[in-house]
């Protein structure tokens, strides 16, 4: 979704401001633009439609400056296009505005900045509803207010959340930013005799590592030395800045062709990274350090609520399986942008656990406030990024260790949310007494065996790209899947309709007979899942209904198994593993799969047409 960056210091702008987009560009846009301003005040504009090679090629008719701001815009409120792109300027030209988030009461705002517009004979230049923020700290500057006093009139004026950066002619040498809500986060990056902002951290690691993440309400004004911050109830601070120790190599696509390819084959380490020192077995213990409930809490849990959206959903609803499995407690799972608006009832016993690789997205974060403001239960949150805004909210955070996810499609991070709520799972029902020594012992050695059983799915790459490629011109997929699978038969079809534009559809084996099969001819490829289980046979029942209407069959099941692959067109045969791990044997191949197809298919992979990596706006 929407990205920002900005720069001032002594170097020309332009430049920095665009690689900075081009490393947001894995957030998803479909317009870009800067703005750069010159130590004289004097401010230049240039936007464009499309992808930000269209900026580049006209970058080198901007005037230069060492000031800036830029943006990555996904459309929401009008088209997009050039005039639709960020930044926006005021109708005098003097304030330049970059926006992430929404302003709800766009329309009330425009109606009554209307007639000053139309006694100075101007109107609007874009559809946008960013619009009106330039405007409306425009006129507070014409009433005598200093910038930042502006600023903060001007967002107490916005319905929505909002993350915002400004440049103004009068102030040469600084750049404005402003927080407000959960649309995503605002980073300072501290250089020297320069500094630069973002709103996610990838755009300022080559630069710098010492950084500084903006709270909620806060104003920050920042010139080449540092950054001053306003904060409701305290005086004007220059904060404290931290250390991150990522590796900017860690964020390089490095010898694969698609990020999302490099993420599928940094899974056995996101796994190992994430369980590390969490899955102790002498004397067992699941998460010790890393669980900040207490133990009433633990032993109080009556229910356990998993939610999420996209691939976090799917993983919530495997969590609820592993919550139902390992601790012997209560489960559910919830689309987390429907759970609030059914008035869901939860009591005060229920732990909630909300799932989201990004932190950040507005509907987990829109069900999270939903349980703090009705029901208080303790919320521990799963996420990649330490500091984001789901672990402001939660109680407890238990953070992945995957290292920076760039493609759209989220992958890594799917089976790092996986080790996180497998180990939430063994936590939960050792501290309820449901879980023996005895069996934390043993489930946490059989996740220890994870990260091997994903290696193993990753040495079957080429075979899927061989099957994949025999189906790129399918235009429908059928993934079917039973008990633990199924939640994973979803994920396939998402990952399918994510980045090979292939309209797919994951369903519960058991349920194809009443609908789906309908559909079945021999153009219509069905995916199974079907390693041996509890639910084998049940499944080959399905996979011979799914042969008998002449549809091609790719099944993918345990290493070996002679009588499911003779009884299908395509066999991928899965290092076998214990049934509540399959998940982590079956994701490498389901991935890979989806991957070769959009390649086959000569698709924009890392960057999905209309997809956003983080997403910000309801
Ligand atoms: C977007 C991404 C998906 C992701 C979903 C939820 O749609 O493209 O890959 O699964 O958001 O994101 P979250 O950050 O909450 O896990």
């Amino acid at each position: 979704m929407c990205g920002i960056v900005g720069y001032v210091g002594h170097q020309a702008a332009g430049p920095i401001l665009l690689e900075g987009l081009q490393r947001l560009e894995y957030r998803g846009y479909d317009s870009s633009g800067i703005a750069v301003l010159d130590r004289d005040g004097a401010l230049a504009v240039l936007k464009r439609q499309g992808k930000l090679r269209n900026l580049q090629a006209a970058i080198s008719d901007m005037p230069s400056g060492a000031t800036g701001i830029g943006h990555t815009r996904w459309a929401t409120h009008g088209q997009p296009s050039d005039r639709n792109a960020h930044p926006h300027a005021s109708s005098n030209g003097d304030v330049i505005v970059v926006q992430n988030g929404i302003v709800e009461n766009y329309r009330e705002l425009k109606a009554e900045l209307q007639a000053s517009l139309e006694a100075e004979d101007r109107t609007w230049k874009s559809d946008t509803d960013t619009e009106v923020i330039p405007e409306l700290i425009s006129r507070e500057l014409e009433a005598g207010k200093s910038f930042e006093d502006a600023l903060e009139h001007a967002i107490g004026r916005l319905r929505g959340a909002n993350a915002i950066a400004a440049i103004h002619g009068a102030n040469p040498h600084k750049i404005y930013a402003a927080r407000k809500g959960s649309a995503g986060g605002i980073v300072i990056g501290y250089g020297d005799g320069e500094m630069f902002i973002a709103s996610d951290l990838p755009a300022l690691l080559p630069h710098t590592t010492t950084i500084y993440h903006l709270e909620d309400g806060d104003i920050a004004a920042i010139n080449q030395e540092g950054i001053t911050v306003r904060r409701a109830g305290q005086s004007p601070f220059q904060p404290e800045p931290i250390q991150v120790d990522l590796d900017p190599v860690a964020i390089a696509r490095g010898p694969y062709r698609h990020f999302m390819l490099k993420e599928i084959h940094e899974q056995p380490r996101a796994l190992s990274d994430t369980i590390r020192g969490r899955a102790r077995l002498d004397p067992p213990t699941a998460l010790a350090d890393d669980l900040s409930l207490s133990a009433d809490t633990l032993r109080g849990i009556g229910r356990v609520l998993v939610i999420g959206m996209g691939t976090s959903l799917h993983a919530a609803m495997i969590g609820r399986w592993w919550m139902e499995q390992i601790a012997g407690i209560p489960a559910d799972f919830d689309n987390a942008s429907e759970f609030r608006f059914r008035a869901p009832l939860l009591g005060p016993s229920t732990l909630v656990v909300a799932v989201t690789q990004s932190g950040e997205t507005i509907d987990t974060l829109g069900a999270m406030n939903h349980v703090r403001d009705r029901w208080g239960a303790p919320q521990v949150v799963i996420t990649n990024v330490d500091g984001s805004e789901a672990t402001r909210q939660a109680d407890a955070s238990i953070i992945m260790r995957c290292g920076p996810e760039v493609g759209v499609a989220s992958t890594k991070t799917f089976v790092g949310s996986l080790a996180a709520l497998y180990l939430l799972a063994c936590r939960i029902g050792h501290a309820q007494g449901r879980l023996s020594d005895e069996n934390l012992t043993l489930r946490l050695e059989q996740l220890l065996t994870a990260p091997s059983l994903l290696e193993r799915g990753l040495e079957l790459a080429d075979q899927c790209a061989r099957i994949a490629q025999q189906f790129d011109s399918a235009s429908d997929f059928l993934v079917l899947g039973r008990g633990i699978e199924y939640p994973l038969a979803m994920e396939a079809a998402l990952k399918c309709k994510e980045i090979s534009y292939v309209h797919a559809e994951g369903y519960a084996a058991g349920e194809m007979k009443h609908g789906p099969i309908a559909l079945l001819d021999q153009h219509f490829p069905v995916i199974a899942l079907a390693p041996r289980g509890p639910l084998f046979g049940k499944m080959m029942s399905a996979i011979q209904q799914v042969s008998a209407r002449q549809a091609p069959v790719i099944a993918i099941g345990d290493d070996g198994d002679e009588e499911l692959s003779q009884q299908v067109d395509h066999f991928i045969g899965v290092p076998p593993a214990p049934p509540l791990l399959t998940p982590f044997s079956l994701t490498p191949v389901v991935q890979l799969l989806a991957y070769h197809i959009a390649l086959a298919r000569g698709l924009d992979i890392d960057q999905p047409r209309n997809l956003a990596k983080t997403v910000t706006v309801e």
